[in-house]
């Protein structure tokens, strides 16, 4: 097996430097249009022989080094009674969104054997679809983040400056705490059931994280995650666990504080000071997702940059954020195609 990406996730020195794409199953293929076209995103979520087909989509047409699980972080958000809806158009919306501490009764700790198992059977059958590829590559876990869970579940739709939770967090600190803690609880249980059912490393997406001061950021959405990273290390203490944040320079110190393997960071600061600043982290990223809009000649160029920035210790390469939909695929090669033959 190719286990490059959990050897340096680990800080174990490698031939050459990994790298994966954020949202690599997705749009931009029209391998994966063309099932989409035919099912709905939830339904797909639901069939396990799909999601092993969409994972291994990236595996087969772009190189990557892992595969991520095609599933969403807000799932269990639905697996607790907050019906989640996608509308064509609008994205993934909440028809009933949860805004104040009594709204929480609305909300159950499920069984997530009984309400998430068709993601933990979706893990299992692409394990072994995995097993079938000439080069099997390692098989990545998510979830969000409470904090970024807590964003979408409160605005109930995608928004840029989540004034509902904003609002709850000054109104009634307490309140949205009981909120967090209970996303915290079931998150806990999902990525074990993930783990359980083969995912090989953990990374959690929070999204949301960098609308939050330090101070804040350390009250209301550090206890979360380092309480899942502390769960998920005394039962799988060699499993990889990654950190990802969009807009946090202003948070490096804290998120040095971490017990993850891996930090994540988007494209707006470089690598190198990312690393002055959390000190023995392994760092993911962080190439911009629109440099893959330009030609393959810019694109491997702003690959020797980014390689050259995150010299110095482990370095798993990844896009700052999701790939956009609108990436010729042969770009999304040309980057996996630089990565490898300028770091070997
Ligand atoms: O390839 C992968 O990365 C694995 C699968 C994955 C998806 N979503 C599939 C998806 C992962 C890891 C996610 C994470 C996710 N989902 C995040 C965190 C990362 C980030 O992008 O910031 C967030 C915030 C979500 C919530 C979400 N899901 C939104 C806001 C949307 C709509 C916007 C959009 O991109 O369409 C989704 C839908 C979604 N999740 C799609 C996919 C492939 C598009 C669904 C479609 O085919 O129409």
């Amino acid at each position: 097996m190719n286990d490059l990406f959990l050897r340096e996730a680990r800080g174990e020195s490698t031939e050459r430097r990994p790298v994966w794409m954020m949202r690599q199953a997705g749009r931009y293929l029209p391998e994966y249009r063309e099932i989409r076209a035919e099912t709905d995103f939830l339904t797909m979520c639901r069939t396990p022989e799909l999601v092993a087909e969409v994972t291994l989509q990236p595996v087969r047409l772009v190189g990557v080094d892992a595969a991520i699980l095609f599933a969403d972080i807000l799932l269990p958000l639905d697996a607790m009674g907050s019906e989640l809806v996608f509308v064509k158009g609008d994205g993934p919306t909440f028809p009933e969104p949860v805004r104040k501490r009594s709204d929480i009764a609305r909300l159950e700790h499920p069984n997530v054997d009984a309400t998430l198992g068709y993601v933990f059977d979706a893990v299992r059958t692409t394990r072994q679809a995995i097993q079938e590829l000439d080069e099997a590559v390692p098989l990545i876990g998510f979830a969000g983040t409470p904090w970024t869970l807590a964003a979408y579940l409160t605005e109930g739709r995608s928004s840029t400056t989540y004034p509902h939770l904003m609002t709850w967090s000054w109104q009634d600190p307490a309140g949205l705490t009981e909120l967090l803690e209970l996303i915290t609880d079931v998150s806990i249980d999902y990525l074990l059931g993930q783990i359980a059912a083969g995912a090989q490393a953990v990374q959690l997406f929070d999204t949301w994280g960098g609308l939050l001061s330090e101070a804040r950021w350390r009250a209301f959405a550090m206890p979360g995650v380092v309480r899942i990273a502390e769960a998920l290390r005394s039962a799988h203490p060699e499993l990889p666990l990654i950190y990802y944040g969009k807009d946090t320079a202003h948070l490096l110190g804290a998120l040095a504080e971490l017990p993850v393997n891996v930090l994540s960071v988007d494209w707006r600061q470089p690598l190198s000071a990312v690393r002055r600043a959390v000190g023995d982290k392994v760092l993911q990223g962080n190439l911009d997702p629109t440099a893959l809009l330009a030609s393959p000649d810019v694109i491997e160029r702003q690959v020797a940059e980014l390689l050259s920035e995150g010299s110095g210790g482990g370095h798993i390469v990844n896009l700052g954020h999701g790939i956009l939909k609108t990436t010729p695929p042969q770009h999304a090669r040309a980057f996996v195609d630089a990565v490898k033959r300028l770091s070997s």
